[in-house]
């Protein structure tokens, strides 16, 4: 069946800053990649130097037939100290929004992806009464800035990772808190370890509680300064099945890690869906991946379809507008991506079928570049970037996403 997208879709890529800027050496996550001990398997460092090749990877997007363009703002480059503002920084944000603009990218900031300075996350960070105030304040001083430019804006992206990451066993705050890698980390910025909070680190209810009111004083900072930006917020979203039994589980699993984030949107402008796997629930809980299914880099099932049910969900719980914020897979099988692009916008068209109002598809991730943890090794992007050279090399799903945004045809 062909299948045609409307005619004002939004077909973008994302990035976040901290993946492929480069040289973010004032920020949280910088230190925790540099201390001894470190679970990082590798430092950031120059990433893939968006900071300076932005124009080349706007203009290669927009060549491909993209229409829109996600990426962050690095807080810690904006606000390097707690109330100093540069300037600098600012006016090479505007650049980036500028070059989108005259590409013919919509632009889409978000505001927090994951880094935070380290004066925050040292003084209490994201379980602390006093850090929605400063992110609103942070969000206030660029949209006076970059606001013109400006019309999507996420406040913070993916609000329920630390919880997410908590239940899938792949961070243990309360574990990491205890090892001398740790300690040494709170060290080196003037801190102690139950003081230091980053993003990921707090999967704690009072840490759910900071992010969103965050994200409800963010809202109102940014809509203050430029009430036509449409904001919303993101969420990292498996689709969670039930197996025979396992509905009970699911719905508390739902609820914890979508639910209890979804309920705090009322008033916002649209639903950021994040999307990559689903989750199987049986009678005692949570279940790993089933056998035969194949597996990513990242060892999620590959599961494109996960996509439908998400969107479905989020439009369900809250009412609102989705946007797509992210939807992508780590593979070094570009044929595997190509297929999985594919599935998933079955899956979107058929929401659209249906008369969900999704407002764009937006692929993770324009690049390969740096996964957290993992370090380089898990690429996601639909361009490559060589390491040494920083040179870019398209890769065919780029071609064959940028096709589908060009004709709106699958
Ligand atoms: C995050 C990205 C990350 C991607 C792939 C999302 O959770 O927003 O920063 O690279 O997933 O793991």
């Amino acid at each position: 069946m062909v299948t045609t997208f409307p005619p004002d879709f939004l077909w973008g890529t994302a990035t976040a800053a901290h993946q492929v800027e480069g040289g973010n050496g004032y920020n949280d996550n910088w230190i925790l990649e540099h201390t001894a001990g470190s679970p990082f398997k590798e430092p950031s460092g120059d990433a893939c130097d968006h900071y300076h090749r932005f124009r080349e990877d706007i203009a290669q997007l927009a060549a491909r037939g993209f229409t829109m363009y996600r990426f962050s703002l690095e807080w810690s480059r904006i606000e390097p100290e707690e109330a100093e503002f540069s300037l600098a920084a600012l006016d090479h944000y505007r650049r980036m929004l500028a070059a989108c603009h005259e590409h013919g990218l919509t632009p889409m900031v978000t505001f927090h992806h994951f880094t935070s300075p380290r004066w925050l996350s040292a003084s209490g960070g994201w379980e602390s009464a006093g850090s929605p105030e400063k992110f609103a304040r942070f969000c206030e001083r660029a949209t006076r800035h970059l606001g013109d430019l400006m019309p999507l804006a996420c406040t913070l992206n993916e609000v329920n990772i630390g919880p997410l990451l908590d239940s899938i066993g792949a961070l243990d705050p309360r574990r990491s808190r205890e090892t001398a890698w740790y300690a040494a980390a709170a060290r080196a910025v003037w801190s102690e370890p139950s003081r230091l909070v980053p993003f990921h680190f707090a999967d704690s209810s009072r840490g759910r509680d900071t992010i969103l009111a965050a994200h409800r004083a963010a809202v109102e900072a940014i809509k203050a300064v430029r009430a036509e930006c449409a904001v919303g917020l993101t969420l990292a979203m498996e689709d969670i099945q039930a197996l025979p039994g396992g509905e009970q589980a699911a719905d508390t699993l739902r609820h914890d890690l979508q639910d209890a984030y979804l309920e705090q949107t009322t008033g916002d402008d649209f639903v950021g869906v994040q999307t990559y796997t689903r989750r199987r629930c049986g009678p005692e809980g949570p279940l790993g991946a089933e056998e035969g299914v194949e597996l990513t880099q990242m060892g999620y099932e590959y599961w494109p379809e996960a996509l439908e049910g998400t969107i479905r969900h989020a439009k369900a719980a809250t009412g609102l507008p989705v946007i797509v914020t992210e939807s992508g897979i780590g593979t070094t099988d570009d044929t595997r991506r190509v297929e999985y692009i594919e599935r998933a916008l079955r899956g979107v068209a058929a929401c659209l079928r249906d008369g969900i109002d999704v407002r764009g598809y937006t692929y993770w991730s324009a690049l390969d570049n740096f996964e957290w943890a993992l370090g380089y090794r898990p690429t996601f992007g639909i361009i490559a970037v060589d390491r040494h050279t920083q040179v870019r090399t398209v890769k065919p799903s780029a071609l064959r996403l940028g096709e589908i945004a060009r004709t709106r045809t699958l």
